[in-house]
């Protein structure tokens, strides 16, 4: 049976290219974004939608009856928005679009978390087991967006619960990096990447991550076909193979978190501070680009 799949979020930095991503794989995409976007990929069905509206949302989904939901919609940046805002807006999208996914009889549910649950920057300090962070290490979230996708985890564990008929996942995906990004257009932060590269500052805040977004598209249509695999619920981190800087993270990583220095040892060469190996050996993917040859300098 060919895949029927709702993307959430279609119209934004990373869903536009996993809705082009889907739609070119051959999958029937239906995006669902509360903003139309501006240049709509032919062949992709879009509704306009707040996925806040629980009744709304799951009429619609019962109505298109896909087979998988991946779930992209939410307030994206850390105090974008008033704390509580951010809170009820991400924890009640995760609730509705999730059970809406169950109701509408989708067998699998693909949901975005963060890597910034685990606590990063958190003003009263934060130092893990150990680096580079696995999907085993217990996030403590210190700000709304990061508790807002762990409760968006914990949405994916609780259905996960309630039925073993529908595969549930949260990935956690590193700082997106656009397509358009790499030649110059501002990255999420609004500064470019080739900045961010020259001054580490702006890559410390989020522990030298980032993933391009075909890769995280690719991690979804890999997850999708293999989530038989899959525990239920899993979680998994999805990054680039290297750290977004031109230096060791063994050196930078003392200089912006100095209470890390005797956990940053091992991070040599280009080696990133979050793990994607349970998604190499669980799924079998593994991201294609780094910016070393995407970058257009
Ligand atoms: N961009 C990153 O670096 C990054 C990193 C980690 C996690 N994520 C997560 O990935 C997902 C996608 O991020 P993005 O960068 O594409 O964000 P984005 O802000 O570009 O897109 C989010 C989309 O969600 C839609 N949306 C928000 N509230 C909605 C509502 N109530 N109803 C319907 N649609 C609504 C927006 O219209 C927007 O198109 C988010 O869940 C984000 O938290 C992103």
């Amino acid at each position: 049976m060919s895949e029927r799949i709702i993307i959430t979020g279609g119209s934004g930095r990373l869903g536009r290219s996993v809705v082009e991503g889907f739609a070119r794989a051959g999958f029937e995409v239906i995006s669902v974004d509360r903003s139309t976007p501006e240049n709509p990929i032919e062949g992709v069905d879009y509704h306009s939608l707040d996925l806040l509206d629980a009744a709304a949302t799951e009429q619609l989904f019962t109505t298109i009856a896909p087979t998988a939901v991946i779930s992209l919609a939410a307030i994206a940046v850390p105090f974008s928005a008033p704390e509580d805002v951010i809170l009820r807006t991400n924890a009640g999208i995760a609730h509705n679009v999730t059970a809406a996914s169950v109701a509408s009889g989708a067998k699998k549910v693909i949901i975005a978390s963060s890597p910034s649950i685990m606590g990063y920057g958190s003003p009263a300090g934060w130092v893990p087991p150990r680096l580079p962070l696995d999907e085993d290490v217990t996030p403590k979230p210190w700000h709304a967006y990061g508790l807002s996708k762990y409760v968006a985890e914990q949405v994916a564990a609780m259905f996960a619960q309630q039925t073993s008929d529908v595969k549930f996942i949260s990935f956690r995906p590193c700082y997106v990096i656009a397509p358009e990004e790499w030649e110059g257009a501002p990255t999420q932060q609004g500064h470019t990447l080739k900045e961010r590269l020259d001054d580490p500052a702006l890559s410390a805040v989020a522990m030298f991550n980032y993933v391009d977004a075909r890769d995280v598209t690719d991690f979804l249509i890999t997850a999708l076909k293999n989530i038989d695999r899959v525990e239920n619920g899993a979680v998994f981190f999805v990054g680039a193979a290297d750290a977004l800087a031109r230096q060791p993270l063994s050196e930078l990583i003392p200089e912006y978190y100095p209470e890390l220095a005797h956990l940053a040892e091992g991070l040599t060469g280009d080696a990133p501070a979050f793990s994607i190996q349970k998604a190499k050996e669980v799924l079998g993917w593994e991201p294609k680009r780094s910016w070393r040859t995407e970058l257009v300098e």
